[in-house]
């Protein structure tokens, strides 16, 4: 089952045992990235039909979103089968083959863990349902009688991610109301009891059915969720709403618990149990959206988890101050863990980054920054501007210490789609009570080539059209559009890639502030012989004597730094 790793040609890193220290890891969201059988939602045939623009892109992983089976109520983060294919998205086999592929190519293959909660679908929550008040059945999820005299009432006030109570009651066959269930996010998605013995070593065995398929490493949806104080005491009036960085205090009953860490390291060594596999111990990124950063470092100490997604670098505001401050509490907060940083830009759950950079306000605080904000897409946005600077905010992060995280769509700046309500199907929409869109607008299929949707998205004889409908005015953005446009964002990614992936003071490492720096200007340099600096509002300025370019986000005007630009020197 398991295929030797190939190595490609200019490799190296890919295959040493640290590589996910340093690694760009592609975010595919298996449902839009590329249609094989023509029902208008992506699949694994497509998938492993487009693995090649993965590697000719440059990048050293691919993790792929939820494709397990499930009714999507909330995109496949509600699963009712962790051991199996979504029939709709292919076979195991054909996830066999996957993970093949992708080795031959030098990929290195995550995959995600959704652990605090699965689906209503899953079987063992039916049968918890079926065995009723008390059961043993019961006992693998957060079952409890309602408040009040008749227990109308939910048994707390935690409150649902995506809106109203997290609580939903049970309605027996008979028609009766009977206990409630937990759910911190839809009613669909009922929460795992990680107190219980029997859902941890089944967690175990999901690890081990993956990884002795091939699969390098997890990402951890909801990292800081699964432990729960089961006393299950109520929040105090001013919790806020929870899914919210610093809503969640310390000693908050169901976020980073304290024993979340035995968790982790439970995880932690099953990953490295396969250290003497070809392909080496397997590994795990967390999800979490925790600040400040050394809460959140923590999950990386030695013997937790290997990495964490940064998201302050994704909700800080596009300015030299908050940059700077942003990056330097992220070397520091990690590098007293001795952990990697991760740079992330995107994701399958926020805004895309075009389009949030062309707005006035660029970043988000964290005490906001909760899953489906409103959608920034519409009037407002200057695109243009976002571009350029998401341009200038891909190579910064590419130049910075660590692994980089990269959602599709991305790479060929794709902006956030304003789709007309009818066609929402992301559940916040509904629970916020239509007063928030949601995350679809970042969800829409990608565009691969051709003039007009479905872009070969799907096939030419493709009976359906894209699951959320693609603009009509991508032409320019599609891969063939940008493969031999040398000022595209697709090449500007691609050459970036290239010079990182050869360059010895990229990666993993240290920098240093560079003095020569003007003000305005975030100016780092990294052994040996690389400089990269930003310029925010200020230029045009001069480039340090004796420097060469070794690329430029935009074109430099009369060799000079302008605003909003970034450049890579060697020096
Ligand atoms: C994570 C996923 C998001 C999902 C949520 C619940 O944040 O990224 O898409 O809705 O978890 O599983």
């Amino acid at each position: 089952m398991t295929r030797p790793l190939l190595s490609r040609p200019d490799d190296g890193p890919t295959h040493s045992a640290d590589w996910w220290r340093h690694a760009v890891v592609y975010q595919v969201y298996p449902r839009s990235f590329a249609d094989g059988n023509g029902d208008g939602e992506g699949d694994l045939t497509g998938i492993i039909g487009h693995l090649d623009h993965l590697a000719r892109l440059g990048v050293d992983a691919v993790w792929i979103s939820p494709w397990y089976p499930s009714p999507l109520h909330d995109g496949g983060y509600d699963v009712a089968d962790y051991c199996a294919i979504d029939p709709r998205f292919g076979t195991l086999h054909q996830a066999d083959d996957l993970i093949g592929l992708a080795h031959d190519l030098g990929l290195r293959v995550i995959i995600d863990l959704v652990p605090n909660h699965c689906s209503i679908e899953h079987p063992l929550f039916r049968r918890a349902l079926a065995a009723g008040p008390g059961s043993s059945e019961r006992d693998l999820f957060v079952f409890r009688d309602g408040r009040g005299a008749d227990g109308a009432e939910p048994p707390n006030n935690w409150p649902a991610h995506f809106g109203g109570s997290a609580w939903e009651r049970v309605v027996g066959p008979d028609g009766v109301p009977e206990q409630w269930y937990l759910h911190l996010f839809t009613p669909e998605q009922p929460d795992w009891n990680w107190s219980s013995p029997a859902v941890a070593e089944m967690f175990d065995d999901i690890l081990r059915f993956w990884f002795d398929r091939g699969v390098d490493g997890f990402r951890i949806d909801v990292a800081d969720a699964c432990a729960k104080d089961m006393t299950l005491p109520d929040l105090p009036d001013d919790a806020g709403s929870g899914m919210s960085g610093l809503d969640k205090f310390p000693g908050h009953p169901y976020f980073d618990r304290p024993e979340l860490e035995r968790i982790q390291r439970r995880w932690r060594a099953i990953g490295d149990s396969y250290a003497d596999t070809p392909q080496g111990p397997r590994i795990f990124v967390s999800e979490a959206y925790l600040g400040p950063t050394p809460r959140l470092a923590a999950f990386t100490a030695p013997g937790r988890l290997h990495a964490t997604f940064n998201f302050d670098a994704l909700l800080t505001e596009w300015t030299y101050s908050s940059q700077r401050a942003m990056i330097e509490a992220t070397l520091a907060g990690y590098g007293a863990v001795g952990a990697p940083c991760t740079w992330v830009l995107g994701n399958h759950d926020q805004p895309r980054v075009v389009t949030r950079y062309g707005r006035r306000v660029t970043g988000s605080p964290y005490t906001s920054a909760g899953l489906g904000r409103p959608s920034p897409a519409g009037p407002g946005a200057d695109l243009a501007l976002g571009r350029r600077r998401a341009r200038a905010a891909t190579l910064l992060e590419l130049a910075l210490p660590g692994g980089v995280y990269l959602y599709q769509g991305d790479e060929l700046g794709l902006p956030e789609v304003d789709l007309p309500p009818e066609v929402l199907q992301d559940p916040i929409w509904e629970r916020s009570g239509h007063t928030r869109k949601g995350r679809d607008g970042c969800r829409v299929p990608l565009p691969w080539s051709g003039t007009r949707p479905p872009y070969g998205f799907s096939p030419e004889d493709a009976t359906d059209s894209p699951w959320l409908p693609q603009p009509g005015d991508w032409a320019g953005l599609t891969v063939t559009a940008q493969e031999d446009d040398p000022d595209s964002f697709l090449t500007l990614w691609r050459t970036a890639l290239r010079i990182r992936r050869q360059h010895a003071a990229l990666g993993d490492g240290r920098l240093r502030w560079d003095p020569d720096a003007p003000d305005g200007v975030l100016g780092f340099r990294r052994d040996p012989g690389f400089a990269c600096w930003t310029a925010f509002d200020t230029g045009p300025i001069d480039l340090p004597v004796g420097a060469r370019v070794l690329l430029a986000s935009t074109p430099l005007t009369g060799g000079k730094l302008g605003p909003d630009q970034t450049v890579w020197l060697a020096r």
